[in-house]
Parts: structure tokens; sequence; C-alpha cells
């Protein structure tokens, strides 16, 4: 499990081939990319997803450079036909798998500081947190040119950045031989709401470290439900999001009925 210390601000920039093959690069600190990027650092105005709840908008300014810009000098000018994803590794095992074609098509910056000069954290109310660190790097997207970007939340904004990785991903992990289709939405859904901090066969984040495979098989369904839900319900002050409450509640019941459904079934791969 990775620790919030920032022992990863010390390590000299690297580039270099993971196991797989794939490229990989521990982000540098602000003003070593600064000197490396030779462009100054750009501003963004976004709806802070992570205050934006219930209607309310809450615009900040934030400071960094443009995602694509900082690929290409890690990667190279042709990094988005590298890969089909980029993999953003964050200090507190949140991992963020984001479709390249996003970063080709909306405006994602990775930024170091807040524009205002207050400082580089972040409440985060719907895992009960206050003044979240959010250095090294967060990704953050102009969802004000793109108001369908407020629609999704907060998934693709990671914080604590501090590796990207291009990769391709394998459906092996989630989807195993002979899973029936009628699964294969819930596999989806879980890439999309749970994925970030819960592995399932090892595939996903790390931010809780157990295989969601294995351990929702242990839930009978009512209580799944209303864990994914309404956590702070069960257990007070978790650090677990509800499922996102913009979504209707019909839909939401639906979406843990169909992720419960497909947790249950699909195998656990050791
Ligand atoms: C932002 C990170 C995050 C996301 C997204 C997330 N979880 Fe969690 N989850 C956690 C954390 C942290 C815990 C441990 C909470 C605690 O112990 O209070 C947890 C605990 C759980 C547990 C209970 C594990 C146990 O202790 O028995 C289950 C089941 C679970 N999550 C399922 C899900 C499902 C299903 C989704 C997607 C709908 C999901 N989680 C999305 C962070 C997350």
């Amino acid at each position: 499990m990775r620790t919030a210390n920032s022992s990863a601000l010390l390590l000299p920039v690297f580039l270099a081939l993971s196991m797989s093959g794939a490229p990989a690069a521990e982000l540098p600190p602000a003003e070593r990319l600064q000197e490396r990027m030779g462009t100054p650092a750009a501003t963004v105005t976004v709806y802070e997803p992570h205050l934006s709840l219930a209607g309310r908008r809450v615009a900040i300014e934030y400071v960094g450079y443009p995602a694509v810009d900082v690929m290409a000098r890690l990667f190279g000018k042709d990094w988005h036909l590298q890969a089909t994803t980029v993999e953003l590794r964050a200090l507190d095992g949140y991992v963020a798998r984001i479709d390249v074609s996003r970063f080709m098509k909306d405006t994602a910056v990775l930024a170091f500081a807040r524009k205002d000069g207050a400082p580089f954290t972040i409440d985060n109310p719907r895992q009960n947190q206050t003044d979240v660190p959010l250095a090294p790097w967060y990704l953050v997207w102009d969802n004000i040119s793109n108001p369908a970007l407020l629609e999704e939340g907060a998934s693709n904004w990671p914080y604590q950045v501090h590796e990207v990785n291009l990769v391709s991903l394998s459906d092996r992990a989630l989807l195993p031989d002979g899973l029936p289709d009628d699964l294969h939405e819930g596999a989806e859904l879980a890439r999309t709401y749970c994925l970030q901090c819960h592995a399932v066969n090892g595939f996903g984040g790390e931010k809780h470290p157990a295989n969601l495979a294995e351990i929702a098989k242990a839930y009978p369904e009512p209580d799944f439900t209303r864990w994914v839900l309404e956590p702070s319900s069960v257990r007070a002050g978790t650090s677990m999001p509800p499922l996102y409450r913009h979504i209707p509640d019909d839909e939401r019941q639906r979406i843990a009925k169909t992720l419960f459904d497909y947790l249950r079934a699909v195998p656990v791969l050791r």
C-alpha cells in the first residue's frame, strides 16, 4: 500500500519502461517540471467537483500545465498513439484510468497550486475529509467550457498524483472467460464507480487493499446496497464516498444491484 508521505518528490525524474513494456513516469516536482517544459505555467478556472455538490457551483482557479503538453514532454510527441489509456497513480492509493481520447477532446491541466495563493488542499465532503493535500499534482478539467463534464463528479480528478503511465488495458481480470454477457455491464460500472480505490482480481486502485470480488461475496444484498448508497449510515465518518447522489434514486438502486450481481458472480482469481 502506498502511504501519504512525499518521498516520491525527492526521486529524480525518470522515464522507464515498466515490466510490461508500457511507458511510465514519476512526475517531477513543479519547479523541476517548469524547467523541463520551457513554458510558463497556465491558469485554468474550473467548477471544483469536490465542492460543487447539490447544484451549487464553486469556481476555483488553478495553476499548472496542460496535461497533453506534460505527456508529450514525458513520453514524446506521439504519446497518444502509444496506448489507449492514461493511468494516474496517487500517493493515497487512488488510481484514475482515463481514455487517451478524452485528453484529445477535453482540456485537462496538471495543477500544482491555486492561483489565489490559498493552501493547495481541498475539502472532500463525500469522503468526510477536510484539508486533504492535493500535491504534488492534481488533474483538473475545464468543465466550464464543457459542462457535460460536471455531471461526472470527481472520479477523473485524481489528486496527490505522483506517477503517470500509458497503458493498454486487458479486461481479463474483470471479465474472466466464461462470465455471462449480462454481467459485463456490472464490470463496466465497477470500473466507472469503484475501481479507482478498490481492485477486482488485482485490477484497480489500492486505496482499500482488498479484492472487491472477494469481500462483496460476504455481503447480503441489502447490506451491500446500503453500504454503496449511504456508507456513512453504516459507518459514521467513513472515507468511502456514497455512489453519486446526482444520479436519480432508482438508477442508483439499479447500479448497486448490477454491481452486486457482477461482484457475486465474478470468480476470485489468485
Ligand atoms: C474514493 C475511494 C472509494 C471508492 C470510489 C469506492 N470505495 Fe469502497 N471503500 C473505500 C474505503 C476507504 C473503504 C473503507 C471504509 C471504512 O472502513 O470506513 C471502502 C470499503 C468498501 C467496502 C467494505 C469493505 C469491508 O470493510 O468489508 C465495500 C464492500 C466497498 N467499499 C465497495 C465499494 C463499491 C461497490 C464501490 C463502487 C460503487 C466503492 N466501494 C467505491 C473507498 C472507496
